[in-house]
Order: structure tokens, then sequence, then C-alpha cells
């Protein structure tokens, strides 16, 4: 398959997230915790309420389809999608524990939806879209799926400079080892980061666009060799670059991460600013 074709994108995104899976299983909490506010942003950006059927794409270990399920309730459903089943395994298992039947996961690339035309009431993504080869495609499935006057909010990350938690790592590393310059057309982390973008994707899609909005908060971390751990666990497209490195160049890339990210020291840990981009829109009546 050529390494860039849309086929190869995905099944690259498949194999990166399945493989980090284990660690945002043994991360959950403390994701759970620090980036609850997304999660709660989005369910009230797509209009959730008891009742509803809900869609997230991109669902990962379970976010944010399972605040979604406890606002359905019963009477409701919502379904996680994922390329990455060993992504699912950790979501499912936490839905079953939650004991929440409305909720449930598939494996699929949410750039074609297996849900009939305008069957879908609200469609929620968190850090999903970005990575996507087609997003246009995406979004035009997300706008066949709606119902009319059906709501879709998703978040993406903002730009390098507000997010250090990746920018330093990325810098740390160029410094090690020349990075293509970055396409700012590829599927890649930050490929939504400027305003507009997604919004003009919805637009385009023939969705009404309400809202594009930048959130800012802080993780905090007890120290610095904390947050490079739980990056080397989570961080798929981090985890790609250091696999390009000798063992004494990632040895050196850990040193300078770790220093870099002590300059955000405070009492309370080492706290990393982040910035999020929630998009929000409706399929016209
Ligand atoms: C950064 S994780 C986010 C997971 C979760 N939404 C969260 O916020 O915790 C990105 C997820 O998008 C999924 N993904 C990437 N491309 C996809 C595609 N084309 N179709 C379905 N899922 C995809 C990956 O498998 C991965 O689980």
């Amino acid at each position: 398959m050529p390494p860039h074709t849309p086929a190869a994108v995905i099944e690259a995104q498949r194999q990166d997230w399945n493989r980090v899976a284990a660690g945002w299983d043994k991360w959950d909490q403390f994701f759970n915790r620090t980036m609850a506010f997304i999660n709660h942003r989005l369910v009230a950006d797509a209009r959730i309420r008891p009742g509803l059927r809900v869609l997230d794409l991109g669902s990962g270990t379970g976010y944010p389809a399972i605040l979604a399920g406890e606002v359905v309730g019963s009477d409701g459903t919502v379904v996680g999608m994922d390329l990455a089943e060993s992504m699912l395994a950790v979501a499912t298992r936490k839905a079953k524990t939650l004991g929440l039947q409305q909720v449930s996961f598939r494996t699929g690339d949410v750039t074609a939806l297996p849900f009939e035309s305008g069957s879908i009431d609200s469609i929620i993504s968190r850090f999903c879209l970005m990575f996507l080869p087609e997003i246009p495609k995406a979004a035009a499935e997300i706008a066949r799926v709606l119902k009319p006057g059906g709501y879709v909010a998703a978040a993406v990350w903002s730009s390098p400079d507000k997010n250090p938690f990746i920018r330093i790592p990325m810098d740390v590393i160029k410094t090690i080892t020349p990075l293509p310059p970055p396409d700012p057309e590829a599927p890649g982390i930050f490929r939504l980061a400027r305003p507009g973008d997604l919004a003009g994707i919805f637009e385009r899609a023939g969705l009404t666009v309400l809202d594009d909005e930048e959130f800012t908060a802080e993780v905090t971390y007890s120290t610095a060799e904390e947050f490079f751990r739980g990056l080397m666990d989570i961080a798929a497209p981090i985890q790609n670059l250091f696999a390009t490195l000798t063992p004494a160049q990632q040895a050196e890339a850990e040193r300078g991460i770790i220093k870099m990210v002590n300059d955000y020291r405070r009492a309370e840990g080492v706290s990393l600013p982040i910035a999020v981009r929630i998009v929000s829109a409706r399929k016209p009546r």
C-alpha cells in the first residue's frame, strides 16, 4: 500500500492507537479527571439530553461516549466508533462496570458511518478528527447521518505554542534529529488547530456553524518525570518519533524534555497549559 493513501493512513492510525491502549487504560483516571471539562462542554454543545441517539467519533477508551451515555439514560443510545479494537475493549469494560447498557462500541472508520441518513440526534468527538486523511468526507457523513436540526460538537487540539506538552517533545526531538517540516494539510495533532479550519469544513458540508472557541486549562503532574512516563504511555505520535532515535538519542531526548517541562514547576507540581478548540454546528431543519 503506498504510504500516504487514505487507507494507509487509517491502517497506521489503527496500529498506533492499538499499541497505546494499555497506556490509556493505566492513565484512565488521571485523564478522566483532568479532561472532564471537555466532555461536559461537548455534551452541552451537542445538546445531549435523555432519550437521544448519539454517536461518538473516535471514542478511544470511551470519551466522551460514557458521559453522553449517563445523560441519554436508558431511553437513549450512544455508539462509540473507533478504528482501534484494543482502545474499545477498555471503553466497553468501563461502560459495563458503570452499568451503562445504552452505551456500545463498534470498530470502524468514521469516514464511512454505518448508519442510515437522518437517524442520529447528536454527534460528539474528542481528539479524533485531525487524524483523518479525509476530514471533508467525515464531515459529509456527519451531515448525512444527522437528523435535520441535529447537532455536532468536536474537540481538537489548538496550536502547538499553546500546548507545550506536545510542542516541547517535538522541539527537543528536532534538536537531535531533523524532522520534516510539518505539512499543515497532513493528518496530525495540529491539523485542525487554526480557528475556522474545522468550522469551514463543517460549513462546506452544509452544516450551520454555531461556535468555534478555544478553551485553555492546565494539566498538573506531580513531577516532570511523571509527565514523561505518561507521554510515552499514551502519545502514539510522539512514540513514533522516539522510535526513529537510537537508545542514546532517546535518553538525550528524555533528559531534554524533562528539563524543559520543569520550567512549568509550581507549588502543586508541574502544571502544563493546554488549549483545545471546540467547534459545534447544526444540521439545518
Ligand atoms: C487521541 S485518541 C482520542 C480518543 C478519545 N476520543 C479521547 O479523547 O480520549 C484518537 C482516537 O481516534 C481514533 N481514530 C483515528 N482515526 C480514526 C478513524 N479514521 N476512524 C475511527 N477512529 C479513528 C484512534 O483510533 C484513537 O482511538
